[in-house]
């Protein structure tokens, strides 16, 4: 006979970038329920109960400390877990395929069919699981199909709940979201469970804010949304290549442009290329899509984004190389920030990987430093040929360097002392701004030849 779920357990497997900091502030904000994380990965697990969390997000250290052990609770005993909770949200990783049909393009649903699988044969009463991962759309379906198929005589619900966070400004878009979005099957058990999803943001989201809809709206949306605002970064560094070519400078094309309230402000800053975990994965997720449903022209579309991008971080890499005189080859580059963006340690599809693996093929030697990410930069250069150092200081970086490319947006950029720079460096002395942050007058007084992006060079060269 099957027991009632039990409301007041929420359960999510996969303690991941997402998962972690989602379910860190449900429970600071829901202290009457019992908010568990459980990952295959002890030691992740150890780390989010210790004192060094496995990811860097700034406000995330208060929120653990805050509810850890009151009512948040880190495990790896993930089948206990999931017989004690009645919302489970599944976190787990959903990488692109790189094998069979759909390599390349595909979400590799692996994992997430696994924990489907898993959840049936550990739950002893009625659950409501939770997509948390972005999926491709109709994975609920199918999701739907497997947890019932149970021989238990159990029933399961199905919703979608996609974060819509990004990193470096998780907590804040958690505790401040501009909306929630549900989605539920049109049915009455669908109904109940989506409310019952919906009154557990309701505790710090205002109602108008938790948006309800069915499952494929839900899972098609957050798609569209990484693909519109990756689209958006692709669109304004197309536009600063065409900048380069001519007296335009993007900085002041991207304001005119979004002062208009119709286009908006937001994404609108040139640099280097988009990284991060999702908007690559989500765009390819939805160009699989179109080309299953036969809509090649649409599927073009989108793929144009990421060819985009593709081109935005070879460029930078050309400009380095044709302005220091056609070579790297033997001359040390600085290479400031690898994480791909500022305020957190995620490397993933981080544009500095592509940038240094190029720079390592042209042979010059690489000095990275990120105050956050030098333990991924690590993994993710492991095996390059050439000489590579990491170091936890951006003058020691600089010393006998020939170049500095700026890759990553980190705010203390801007205020170290440029002038002792100048003097560590190799002379002449470059700096590539691949994301516009620094002051490049200031820098050209100094002797440095200035290399922005979407604008005039300022060098001592000519
Ligand atoms: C993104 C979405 O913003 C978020 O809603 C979703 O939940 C996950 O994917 P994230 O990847 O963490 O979040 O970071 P985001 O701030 O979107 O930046 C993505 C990339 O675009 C970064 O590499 C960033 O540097 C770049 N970017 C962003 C620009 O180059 N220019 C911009 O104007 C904005
Ligand atoms: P995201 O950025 O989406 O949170 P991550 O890759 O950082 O993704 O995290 C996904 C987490 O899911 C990893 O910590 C991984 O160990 C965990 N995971 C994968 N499969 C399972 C599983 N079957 N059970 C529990 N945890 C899992």
């Amino acid at each position: 006979m099957a027991s009632k779920t039990n409301d007041n357990v929420i359960l999510c497997i996969g303690a991941g970038y997402v998962g972690g900091p989602t379910m860190a502030v449900i429970a600071d904000k829901c202290p009457e329920i019992k908010v568990i994380v459980a990952d295959i990965n002890p030691e992740r697990i150890n780390a989010w109960n210790s004192d060094k969390l496995p990811i860097y997000e700034p406000g995330l250290d208060a929120v653990v400390k805050r509810a850890r052990n009151r009512n948040l609770f880190f495990t790896t005993d993930v089948a206990a877990s999931v017989r004690e909770a009645g919302l489970i949200f599944v976190s787990v990783n959903t990488p692109t395929k790189t094998f069979g049909i759909g390599a390349g393009k595909a979400a590799d649903l692996q994992y997430w069919e696994k924990t489907a699988r898993f959840i049936v044969e550990h739950a002893e009463s009625d659950k409501i699981v939770i997509e948390k991962s972005t999926l491709p759309v109709r994975t609920a379906e199918a999701m739907h199909r497997i947890l019932q198929s149970n021989s238990k005589g159990l029933n399961f619900e199905v919703l979608s709940n996609p974060e819509f966070m990004a990193e470096g400004t998780a907590i804040e878009d958690l505790e401040k979201p501009d909306r929630v979005l549900i989605g539920g099957m049109e049915t009455a058990s669908g109904r109940a469970a989506l409310e019952k999803l919906a009154s557990v943001y309701a505790h710090w989201v205002p109602q108008d804010r938790i948006l309800r809809t069915n499952v494929w709206s839900s899972e098609l949306s957050k798609l569209v949304a990484n693909a519109m605002l990756a689209q958006r970064v692709s669109s304004i560094n197309s536009i600063s290549m065409l900048c380069e070519k001519t007296d335009a400078d993007i900085t002041e094309v991207s304001k005119a442009v979004g002062m208009d309230s119709r286009v908006g402000s937001k994404f609108l800053k040139a640099g280097v290329g988009f990284g991060g975990s999702c908007f690559k994965k989500d765009i390819l997720n939805m160009v699989y899509l179109c080309e299953h449903y036969n809509l090649p022209e649409v599927a073009a579309y989108w793929e144009q984004v990421i060819k985009m991008n593709d081109c935005q971080e070879r460029n930078f890499v050309n400009k380095i190389i044709s302005n220091m005189f056609n070579t790297v080859a033997g001359k040390k580059i600085a290479i400031f920030g690898f994480a791909f963006k500022a305020d957190t340690g995620d490397t993933r599809e981080a544009p500095a990987i592509y940038v240094s693996k190029w720079l390592l093929d042209e042979k010059a030697e690489l000095a990275i430093f990120d105050p956050e990410a030098l333990p991924s930069a690590k993994k993710d250069l492991e095996g390059c040929k050439g000489k590579i150092e990491y170091v936890n200081d951006p003058y020691e970086a600089v010393k006998g360097a020939h170049a500095i490319a700026l890759i990553t947006d980190w705010k203390l950029f801007k205020s170290l002392d440029y002038d002792k720079i100048f003097s560590l460096m190799e002379k002449p002395s470059f700096i590539f701004d691949g994301r516009n942050i620094l002051d490049h007058e200031a820098l050209y007084k100094k002797g440095f030849n200035v290399f922005p992006l979407g604008k005039h060079s300022l060098t001592h060269l000519e």
